[in-house]
């Protein structure tokens, strides 16, 4: 949440900084701001609304002034204080001697305010963030140590997490980063250094990376980079290579990144498992993991902790775990775990699942459960982030960028390493016979070419949608694999359509939300011709019985559903086990084309943003 861009060269910064707040905007969009070095002042230009305002009143501007070579920039996601202009970063101190950004939430904000006040600063914003800039500025002029000193000396005072980068009008060379709790990165150029919160405003400059560690800070001061720790411990930093290609950051003719990332699913669910299974010799090979291997084989209880759709992928995995691997599995919300007393058995296997290995609660989870001796495996799409910097192991989807703010191809990915993961938990423990295995394997290898079939469906899809945009609620439902995919359509629905759905087990209904179904109230089933078909089927036929109106997606040629359901998507035919991966293609279309016909801003739903570090 909130993204903070920076450069230090002998380029324009301007344009790297606002290109860079594009790619970031995914991570918040309720304002932005550049703060840019000019001999003897720094610039600030800051605008409420998204990344193109702040464009386009830089433009307008008269007396604009962006020709330097330094500067820093931020994309806002609105904690403390309502998104404004005023509020939006970078934020100058009173003395206009220290520029800010900030991702994270600084918690004793109020307590160092109050002293600041005490000492004669005024505030103008009410954020938690004007403090840092303050409080480095009182420090340069009580102690009159360096600015890169009075930086550090202050985050010695703060409590709360962030990712920071601080300018000083009086060291027009020098940028100051600092990490805790929250993402940077740092681009090594020739002669030139580009800090981002994550790498996609970085790729296309330079492939040298730098990741800070929790408690650390580095002082980019003519042209020379130092790493250290908060504590005034010189590191070493290890400069790595980035795998990204600049064009997965394009929507590449799609109108949005969503539906781009709906369409790349047959090739990122073939990348998440590349390498990594052969369905002729029935092996699966998960090298994230080798090394824990034993404790990994050895677990008597899975326990997976994430948020939001990584949940429900969680959710599904608990299904794949517990009936194909005979393991017990528990899925808990990391927000809820991180703040019990879970009980931590020493062969508990705990798997965290997270798309931008940022999630705060699922973060704070994690550190809960090492505490705890437990050994952690991480499911994560964003190499280098600071889940799988945190876990004993782990696997990577591989799912490529996901930019759109709704997780699509993130989901199957995960779904797919799951899925992988589980096998090879099976292998071990022979819960299936060879050829069983080899035949599951072999139907995943199949299942890109399904997903490729099952995207032909966008245009009934859309057609659905079109009578259904101005309805007010959905109801999804499904049983067994099919219920973590109608709580998953129908989070789709709501945070990018913003029409009310409810996800819940079909058998459930009438214990409740059956009062809901009348002759206005749509209701999604996931029923596929499977082990619960006539369960689902009885379920349908009690909506039917109180005029509910049905969308069916059915396993293609069930003539059966086709008689009942109002609206029916075919997927192709596969087994139970492998049902999510086809049938999230059409929920995912549906609310799609539901929000684009409602005018929707879909990468960006509002309230929203892709990166959730805070908590
Ligand atoms: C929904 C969505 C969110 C995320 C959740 C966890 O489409 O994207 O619910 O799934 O915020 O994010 P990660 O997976 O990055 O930990």
């Amino acid at each position: 949440m909130c993204g903070i861009v920076g450069y230090i060269g002998k380029k324009e910064a301007w344009p790297i900084l606002i290109k860079g707040l594009e790619r970031l905007e995914y991570r918040g969009y309720d304002s932005a701001g550049v703060a840019l070095m000019n001999p003897g002042e720094i610039l600030v230009y800051k605008k409420k609304g998204k990344v193109s305002e702040l464009s386009k009143f830089v433009k307008n501007k008269s007396d604009k002034n962006i020709g330097g070579t330094v500067g820093i920039a931020h994309t806002r996601w609105a904690t403390h204080g309502e998104p404004s202009d005023v509020n939006a970063h970078p934020h100058l101190s009173m003395g206009g001697n220290i520029a800010v950004v900030h991702n994270g939430i600084i918690e004793n904000y109020l307590s160092i305010k109050k002293v600041l006040i005490e000492k004669g600063y005024k505030f103008k914003s009410d954020t938690d963030t004007e403090v840092i800039s303050n409080l480095i500025e009182d420090i340069v002029k009580s102690t009159k140590v360096s600015f890169d000193e009075a930086v550090r000396l202050a985050l010695l005072e703060v409590v709360g997490a962030y990712a920071i980068a601080v300018l000083s009008k009086d060291d027009p060379e020098t940028i100051v980063i600092a990490k805790k709790g929250s993402p940077v990165v740092i681009g090594i150029g020739d002669g030139e250094y580009f800090i981002a919160s994550d790498a996609t405003p970085i790729i296309e400059y330079t492939d040298k990376v730098i990741y800070l560690d929790d408690n650390e800070m580095a002082i980019i001061k003519n042209k020379k980079l130092v790493v250290k720790t908060i504590g005034n411990e010189i590191k070493n930093p290890y400069i790595q290579k980035l795998e990204m290609k600049i064009e997965e950051l394009e929507k590449g003719g799609f109108p949005h990144f969503m539906l781009k990332e709906i369409y790349e699913q047959p090739r990122s669910i073939k990348d998440s498992m590349r390498g990594r299974e052969s369905a002729k010799d029935g092996v699966v090979k998960l090298g994230g993991i080798e090394s824990f291997q034993d404790k990994f084989f050895n677990a008597k209880r899975i326990i997976i902790l994430a948020c939001g759709t990584s949940w429900h992928a969680g959710l599904e995995a608990k299904y794949f775990f517990e009936e194909i691997s005979k393991t017990p599995t528990i899925v808990e919300y990391a927000s809820e775990f991180r703040y019990r007393n879970p009980v931590i058995y020493p062969n508990d296997l705990v798997i965290v699942i997270s798309q931008s290995g940022e999630t705060a609660d699922t973060l704070a989870a994690l550190n809960l459960v090492k505490e705890k001796g437990a050994t952690v495996f991480g499911v994560c799409n964003v190499v280098g982030s600071s889940i799988p910097r945190a876990t004993d192991a782990g696997v990577y989807t591989h799912a490529g960028p996901e930019i759109g703010v709704a997780s699509t191809k993130a989901f199957t990915a995960q779904l797919t390493v799951l899925l992988l993961m589980c096998l090879l938990l099976v292998n071990k423990k022979e819960t299936l016979n060879k050829k069983e295995i080899k035949k599951l394997l072999e139907e995943l290898e199949n299942i890109p070419e399904k997903v490729e079939k099952t995207l032909l469906c966008n245009e009934k899809v859309k057609k659905i949608a079109e009578k259904f945009k101005n309805i007010k609620n959905f109801i999804y439902l499904g049983r067994g694999y099919g219920f973590p995919l109608a709580l998953e359509g129908a989070l789709k629905v709501k945070e990018i359509s913003y029409i009310h759905a409810e996800g819940y087990p079909a058998a459930e209904m009438k214990h409740g939300p059956i009062a809901l179904v009348d002759e206005n109230m749509p209701v999604v089933f996931i029923a596929n011709r499977g082990k619960l078909y006539e369960k689902v089927v009885s379920n349908m036929m009690e909506v039917k019985a109180r005029k509910g109106v049905v969308i069916a997606i059915i396993t293609e040629g069930d003539e059966n559903i086709k008689k009942i359901a109002d609206f029916w998507i075919e997927i192709p035919e596969t087994s139970d086990v492998l049902v999510p991966f086809v049938a999230s293609i059409p929920l995912q279309l549906l609310a799609y084309h539901l929000a684009s016909l409602r005018g929707c801003d879909i990468d960006k739903p509002r309230n929203l943003a892709k990166s959730v570090t805070v908590e």
